[in-house]
């Protein structure tokens, strides 16, 4: 008989078992009142979407050493950010970090907005960014999809729509599973989940906090999701 899935476990689970990175504010970190700082956490989610976490972590280094803030970002030659970039690929993003960050400084006093829609309105964010800087920076009850998570998620409820059709029944999924006292590292601890233990192939899900609620794997095939059309 299956549980049903518990935000509750994953967090004991991601409070245990989450990654340290290099812009991440730990569970522990949080207890003792460190909070997150939009600005890295913004750079860090607009270099991970194309690029994998090993990758990122020099390059997020080295911007916030040359541009320790938004603001610092917002009045640096572009030509200079652009060289900061090579190597990490898809130079539009780039380009869109650089008009997001002047927008930023010049038209909120170097604050980020602190909701989803203040965020959706910046120059190159989307709904990814959006959701995650507000569910990661300022604790809104965000629901972040990315491939990780459509992976998770499409497991947990043995979705067998196929992607891209089955996008608004996932998010509405997460939306349903988000918490309402810890969504920053709700969203975090699907992605890191997606990232070490609900893997595209050979899942361990011997470790999996959902291993009790998980419908794909109750049907013994979890490799079958997510469902993707036919090309
Ligand atoms: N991939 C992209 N953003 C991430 C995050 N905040 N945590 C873990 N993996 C990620």
């Amino acid at each position: 008989i299956l549980e049903s899935p518990s935000a509750a476990r994953l967090l004991a689970w991601y409070d245990r078992h989450h990654r340290d990175l290099p812009w991440r504010v730990s569970p522990a970190m949080a207890a003792r009142g460190v909070k997150p700082d939009p600005y890295r956490i913004w750079l860090s989610e607009v270099m991970l979407q194309q690029t994998t976490v090993p990758a990122v972590k020099s390059y997020f280094a080295k911007f916030l050493e040359r541009w320790p803030t938004v603001n610092d970002l917002a009045a640096a030659a572009t030509d200079d950010v652009m060289a900061a970039w090579a190597g990490l690929g898809y130079y539009a993003r780039a380009r869109n970090l650089k008009k997001c960050a002047e927008a930023v400084a010049a038209e909120h006093g170097g604050r980020f907005p602190d909701t989803e829609e203040g965020l959706r309105a910046l120059p190159g964010i989307g709904d990814y960014t959006s959701a995650a800087v507000a569910a990661i920076a300022f604790n809104r009850q965000a629901a972040v999809m990315d491939g990780n998570v459509e992976r998770v998620i499409s497991r947990l409820y043995a979705i067998s729509t196929p992607l891209p059709g089955a996008k608004p029944e996932m998010k509405q999924k997460v939306a349903l599973l988000t918490p309402a006292d810890r969504p920053g590292d709700f969203a975090q601890a699907m992605m890191d989940l997606g990232a070490t233990i609900c893997t595209p192939k050979r899942p361990v899900c011997s470790l999996c906090p959902f291993n009790g609620a998980c419908q794909a794997l109750a049907g013994h095939d979890p490799e079958h999701f997510p469902v993707k059309a036919a090309k």
